[in-house]
């Protein structure tokens, strides 16, 4: 499920990208490495209830990428979906200093599907200037965290 990027209409929004002169062809390069790699792990996700798999990949301020994908439960709440699975394991494995730079989502459906609110939020914690991939309704999308949750909480 890789993307070009340069067939986007977010192209110009590159955020962080921007900022470090990256080009494009550098941004759609980690856009690429990023879904395939959100799409392998979506293979180990247990969703024997929705049955829809869902896989991200977390690209660290450091170089590193932490995977994860949804971790369902019969007592349905418990569910872990893909995206925090990720954030929890970069925490667990380096500590809470970490710098989200980049999330990537993708399903085993090829539908739409963003981040949910309680991600959101979550992403918000590790990276406010996060760069978030998933397909949208039309197509893949790209939007930075702060777009996708105006206000997010923080406490100072
Ligand atoms: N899910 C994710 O893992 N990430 C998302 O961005 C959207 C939803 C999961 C939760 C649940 O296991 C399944 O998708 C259906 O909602």
């Amino acid at each position: 499920m890789a993307h070009d990027l340069a067939a986007h209409p977010g192209i110009r929004n590159r955020g962080w990208a921007h900022r470090a002169l990256m080009n494009n062809k550098q941004f759609s390069a980690i856009r690429r490495k990023l879904e395939r790699a959100a799409t392998k792990v979506m293979k180990n996700a247990h969703a024997p209830y929705s049955n829809f798999r869902v896989g991200a990949a977390v690209l660290l301020t450091n170089g590193d990428i932490f995977l994860g994908c949804n971790v369902e439960n019969a007592s349905y709440g418990m569910t872990n979906c893909a995206e925090r699975t990720a954030i929890f394991s970069a925490v667990a494995q380096l500590g809470p200093k970490i710098e989200i730079r980049a999330v990537a989502v993708t399903n085993d459906h090829g539908v739409a599907c963003s981040p949910c609110g309680a991600c959101r939020q979550v992403i918000y914690e590790f990276g406010q200037n996060a760069m978030i991939f998933f397909q949208g309704a039309d197509g893949p999308k790209q939007a930075q965290i702060a777009d996708l949750l105006p206000e997010g909480f923080r406490i100072q």
